[in-house]
């Protein structure tokens, strides 16, 4: 059954205006008409790659069909969510990375900015936390905070094999049986279909819910799988506009023309712009609620694209770097070096048309008048000129940058923002040749980590490790 009305849908359209990064705004420092066409080629054929793998799972392109596969799973997840938010005080999601920062990002969108501090009554779910870090300090004060015998755990990993998140694990199954609890009735675990030590966790406790993490789609690419879709169900969030959101995207994009595909677009944009040495890419949401979609976006841009070799073997060592700056708060702290600093940036901004409170700003101070000329107007038309405004310095000043505009912020516009830059980095990834899916420097960094802690069979990697990375005294001051 369609999600709301046509009309309803189109006009919560995400639109991309890439008028600042054309010469007709920049001049010489713009893109030109000439140039967008010489892309056309490229644009194409990875469109026509991303079109011809997609739901593949041998090739990690399964998350292209989560909007549309998970009608039984989506029923499960909204029948456990319901028996979570009647039964638990508090709900943490132990994960980290992909595993993480898709929930994070879809609180922070689609709740009450303050929702733990919100009273039980108006919440009506349990306080939320993600801890996706293993400083040992959160951990003991996230103790301090919640009862773990008034707590569910949603352990989210699908290889059951990060040092980080199955630490959290065992700390947090060893407070369950010192709360006298048993760990079945406060654990759901996140993870693969058969492999990993989740499974066999699960198996030893005697069968712990499950949800299963497809095959075919990595951790970055998960966040409309169970991954984001348990937590975001416990929160109260409207799963279906979420994924309703994300098959609207997917159709917008279905076309193979870029001036028509606004991913397909911003992939080229994005395309053109490291080619022309702009290795950083700040995303500058003017929006608290679209906070963390940027650090979301950050892994899935960083750990997709930065890659040293092309899918034929060459040495590439391409990517960008992603910077995350928040609208206006930034402006007082990062913008001066946007707009005179080096020429090595774009700038994405994440602008909303309609914010859910416009909040008016009380008249008053009408004798200073540097104060009160504000008095009359809402916060929304303040953000909104400041977005403005500063688009117009970066643009005046050379600097590329675009806007992507949310009609406002409800589950089906993420969905489609998800969606979209999901897109966007398999055509960019398409464009350099290169494995957008896997994350081989992770891997050495988890690998190194069992190394260094002991782990059998890392043993020979410990010593090479201790003989090549001893620091030297002479170089400590
Ligand atoms: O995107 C990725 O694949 C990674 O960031 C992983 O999500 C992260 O390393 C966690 O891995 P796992 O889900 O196996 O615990």
């Amino acid at each position: 059954m369609a999600y709301k009305s046509k009309d309803w849908r189109d006009s919560m359209r995400i639109t991309l205006d890439y008028n600042n990064v054309t010469d007709k705004i920049l001049g010489e420092k713009g893109f030109t008409k000439k140039q967008f066409k010489e892309m056309k080629g490229k644009a194409e054929q990875a469109f026509d790659f991303v079109k011809e793998n997609r739901g593949k799972d041998e090739l990690f392109m399964g998350w292209t069909e989560l909007p549309y596969n998970q009608k039984e799973i989506v029923a499960d997840i909204l029948a456990t969510a319901r028996e979570v938010r009647s039964k638990f005080e508090s709900f943490v999601v132990l994960g980290i990375g992909g595993s993480a920062l898709g929930p994070i990002a879809i609180f922070q969108a689609l709740c009450h900015l303050h929702y733990n501090e919100l009273p039980k009554k108006i919440r009506k779910g349990p306080k939320f936390y993600v801890e996706d870090n293993v400083d040992p300090v959160r951990m003991k004060e996230l103790l301090d905070v919640i009862d773990p015998a008034k707590t569910c755990f949603n352990v989210i990993s699908k290889s059951g094999a990060t040092s980080e998140t199955m630490t959290q694990y065992l700390i947090i199954s060893d407070e369950l049986k010192k709360a006298g609890v048993n760990i079945k009735d406060h654990m759901i675990f996140t993870t693969d279909a058969k492999k990993g030590n989740l499974n066999k966790i699960s198996a030893e406790l005697g069968g712990i819910k499950s949800y299963v993490l497809p095959d075919g789609v990595g951790g970055r690419f998960s966040e409309l799988s169970p991954v984001g879709l348990l937590p975001a169900a416990v929160l109260g969030i409207d799963v279906n506009g979420l994924l309703a959101g994300a098959a609207y995207m997917d159709k917008i994009c279905s076309k193979r023309s870029m001036d028509e595909n606004p991913a397909l677009m911003s992939a080229v944009i994005q395309y053109m712009a490291m080619q022309s040495g702009k290795n950083i890419g700040v995303m500058m949401p003017y929006s608290d609620n679209l906070k963390y979609i940027s650090d979301w976006y950050a892994q899935l841009w960083a750990e997709s694209l930065g890659k040293n070799k092309t899918l034929t073997g060459e040495d590439c060592n391409v990517g960008q770097t992603p910077v995350k700056a928040l609208g206006v708060t930034d402006q007082h702290s990062q913008v001066q070096l946007y707009t005179e600093g080096p020429f090595d940036k774009i700038v994405t901004f994440l602008s909303v048309a309609n914010y859910t409170h416009k909040t008016p700003i009380a008249k008053g101070c009408e004798n200073i008048p540097d104060v009160g000329f504000l008095g009359g107007h809402t916060m929304e038309e303040l953000i909104q000129a400041e977005n403005k405004a500063t688009a117009i310095a970066l643009s005046k000043a050379g600097r590329l940058n675009y806007t992507i505009t949310v009609p406002e912020v409800n589950a089906f516009t993420i969905g489609e923002l998800l969606f979209l830059f999901e897109l966007q980095t398999a055509y960019a990834g398409a464009m350099f040749n290169i494995n957008t899916f896997n994350q081989p420097g992770v891997e050495a960094g988890k690998k190194a980590t069992f190394a260094l802690l002991g782990k059998a069979g890392y043993e020979a990697m410990k010593v090479e490790l201790d003989e090549a990375f001893t620091p030297d005294d002479k170089y400590i001051v």
